[in-house]
């Protein structure tokens, strides 16, 4: 009798347990640090249990990128709205430093020019969170680690990553795209001009870089592993942080276990920062440079490899190879974007083409 009175005693205090702890997870918490954002001045979604900020994502996100799909004559640059409708519309409810929630855990989205230079510059501060699922296999240490073990990898890199170490790039840049070239002229010797999936290509064009310029071989001859390829690291994309310890964003005061993320992409379609053109897809408007087509607003207008010390380690070698290729590719071939593309940017990891890039390539 008594050794059963202790059993059930003891399952109650089991059963109590767990139920606060569960309490605390997905109640007291997400309350305490919803509380703390508030009292800093920074507006959010309120939190609910169950909450689905990103879910709604999703399902929107599915609708347009229909919707895209199925008007494929016209299209227009103002990518946001279907690449991130949820925050597009919390920009316009909140301003430019907002909460949201991904389950229980707020996220603080900072698009705030002298906050975002805090973030940048402080990395030990704001450390990054651990994407989970398939991203920790594309996190090759650089983009994974922390604190001491970051710095001392990026310390070991650096070098390697310098401009003037990145002549083989520029070799590597070259011989690659000879060799996808002489493949679409192979499709051209029968006709003026063809209409060509460039997309398979150019994937395996820059992995097939990188594998010359590192060890001096190309994938198809079995250098790396193209399903591996580097062309799915972020190239400084979207960047995700967290704060692992309390820590002062000045003028705010951040709670630990808060995500700060950095939404780039909306920052580079913001009207206040680039004028009421922000939405027209105008290269021309970088013919000064960065700093004469952006209005002044922002101190970090442009953020396509990221900033600070955690800026891209790749930045050199992916604008080499940008160069490098362009400037073989376009003497030799004109292109004109196929009436068969359809207008569906996606957004996995950086932002791709979602059906493909069909381009009529033309010899010259
Ligand atoms: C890309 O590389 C893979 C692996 O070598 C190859 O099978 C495929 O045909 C290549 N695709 C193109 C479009 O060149």
């Amino acid at each position: 009798m008594e050794v059963a009175l202790a059993v059930w005693v003891t399952i109650a205090i089991i059963l109590v347990t767990c139920a606060w702890k569960v309490m605390v997870v997905v109640w007291l918490r997400p309350w305490r640090l919803e509380r703390i954002l508030r009292q800093q001045g920074i507006p959010g979604t309120p939190y609910q249990l169950g909450i689905r900020d990103w879910g709604e994502t999703s399902g929107i996100k599915e609708r347009l990128r229909h919707r895209c799909h199925t008007s494929s004559t016209e299209f227009s640059h103002d990518i946001v709205p279907s690449i991130l409708p949820f925050l597009q519309r919390s920009v316009q409810k909140y301003g430019k430093c907002f909460y949201t929630w991904m389950g229980p855990t707020p996220v603080v989205n900072v698009m705030d020019g002298q906050l975002l230079k805090e973030i940048y510059s402080r990395v030990y501060d704001f450390g990054k969170p651990h994407p989970g699922g398939g991203m920790e296999l594309l996190a090759l240490g650089l983009l994974s680690s922390e604190g001491e073990k970051w710095s001392k990898h990026r310390k070991i890199l650096n070098p390697a990553f310098r401009l003037e170490r990145l002549k083989p790039v520029l070799a590597a840049s070259t011989a690659s795209c000879m060799e996808m070239m002489s493949k679409w002229e192979m499709l051209l010797s029968q006709e003026v001009s063809c209409e060509v999936d460039v997309l398979p290509y150019i994937d395996n064009l820059t992995g097939d870089i990188l594998s010359r310029a590192a060890f001096g071989s190309c994938y198809e001859e079995g250098g790396l592993d193209p399903a591996r390829g580097l062309e799915t690291i972020p190239a400084g994309t979207v960047m995700y942080r967290k704060t692992y310890r309390a820590t002062r964003l000045d003028p705010y005061y951040l709670p630990s276990d808060v995500i700060i993320f950095v939404p780039v992409l909306l920052v580079h379609h913001d009207q206040q920062i680039w004028g009421e053109d922000a939405q027209v897809f105008n290269p021309k408007r970088f013919s000064e440079g960065v700093s004469k087509a952006s209005t002044g607003q922002s101190r970090l207008p442009y953020l396509p490899f990221s900033a600070g010390p955690r800026v891209c380690i790749g930045q050199n070698f992916a604008l080499i190879e940008a160069k490098a290729v362009l400037a073989k590719i376009l003497p030799r071939f004109s292109m004109e974007l196929s009436p068969s593309y359809p207008h569906a940017p996606s957004n996995l990891v950086t932002i791709r083409p979602q059906f493909g890039a069909p381009l009529i390539l033309q010899k010259l």
